[in-house]
This record gives structure tokens, C-alpha cells and sequence, in this order.
């Protein structure tokens, strides 16, 4: 399909939540899906929201294989969710540094639960249902959060701890945005 044009931090449409998918297998949504795909591989990026390519539908892709940008990061399978619940489990929280491809050239240390479950459902319809933890459960919060209308610098704690990916991680430097 189409590599979108990614809305950067500043466009009011970042900042407002999406409406629910009300049809599921629709050429509309599987032309959505191969957009967000298409846009996420170009940019090599860890996961985007619908509302990243200006759709105010609440669908997200995300998956890890090794990713440039998360050099340590496990794998996390590719997934298709639209229409997404969280559910914190237990209230562990961590820290770890995040890039989002609407703050380009950044990085800021958030918290999110460790331990995570989440529901909802791929293009077809088919139920998603998963427990998980770590990377696999940040990512998923970070692109829910899109949903929302929330920007991971709006969950530092420390500004203290945000800046630019390359003076924070120089070594990294050369890792696309
Ligand atoms: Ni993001």
C-alpha cells in the first residue's frame, strides 16, 4: 500500500482519542493495516497507531524482531490490535528509555507496568487475549497510550530524563527515526 506521512508531537490530532472499530474484514481496515505497516517497516519502528497517520480509529501494529532503534530488546511477535483493553497486573512498574516515531530524534525514560494483560481483536474480528511482561508489555502501553491521546514524554516523571537520542546514546547515532 502506502508509506503515510507520521503526524509529529505539536498536531492537536496526536492528542485525541480514537473512536472503536465498529467493522472488522473490511477493505477499509486492511488498507489501514498495510498503511501502518508499510509506514512502521520504513521507519523502522517498534509499533504505530492509527492515529499517527491522521486515522482517529483505534488500531495499533507493533512487533519485534531486532529493531536498530531497540538493539536489546527481546522479540515481540507482530501483532494487529484494534479495539484494545489493559489490564495491569499487579502494580510493578519499571522504567526504561522509549523513542516514538512522532517525537523524532528523542528519548525519554517512562514507567509502565511490568506486567501487563490485554485483549482485543486482529482485522478478522478473532479474539486477542495475552498476558505478558517487559518490552512486549511497554510497547503494547505506549501504543494504547496513542489511542488515548498520550505522548510517552507526557509520562516522564523526570524531564531530566528526555533528550536527544543522540546525546544520550551516541553510540546509537545511527539508528533511523
Ligand atoms: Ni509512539
Amino acid at each position: 500500500m502506502t508509506i503515510q506521512t507520521t503526524l509529529k508531537m505539536g498536531d492537536a490530532r496526536l492528542l485525541q482519542a480514537a473512536a472503536p472499530v465498529t467493522a472488522f474484514d473490511t477493505p477499509e481496515l486492511h488498507a489501514l493495516i498495510a498503511d501502518l505497516r508499510d509506514t512502521m517497516v520504513a521507519l523502522n519502528g517498534a509499533g504505530l497507531a492509527a492515529p499517527q497517520i491522521g486515522i482517529g480509529l483505534q488500531v495499533v501494529i507493533f512487533g519485534v524482531h531486532s529493531s536498530p532503534r531497540y538493539p536489546d530488546a527481546e522479540p515481540v511477535p507482530e501483532t494487529v490490535l484494534v479495539n484494545p483493553t489493559l489490564t495491569a497486573i499487579g502494580t510493578e512498574q519499571d522504567e526504561a528509555w522509549e523513542g516514538c516515531l512522532s517525537v523524532p530524534g528523542m528519548r525519554g525514560l517512562v514507567p509502565r507496568y511490568t506486567h501487563l494483560h490485554y485483549r482485543g481483536f486482529d482485522q478478522f474480528g478473532t479474539v486477542i487475549e495475552r498476558a505478558v511482561s517487559g518490552f512486549h508489555a511497554r510497547v503494547v502501553q505506549h501504543e494504547v497510550d496513542h489511542l488515548l491521546g498520550i505522548l510517552y514524554p507526557m509520562r516522564i516523571r523526570d524531564l531530566r530524563h528526555f533528550g536527544f537520542t543522540e546525546v544520550l546514546f551516541p553510540e546509537q547515532s545511527g539508528a533511523a527515526e
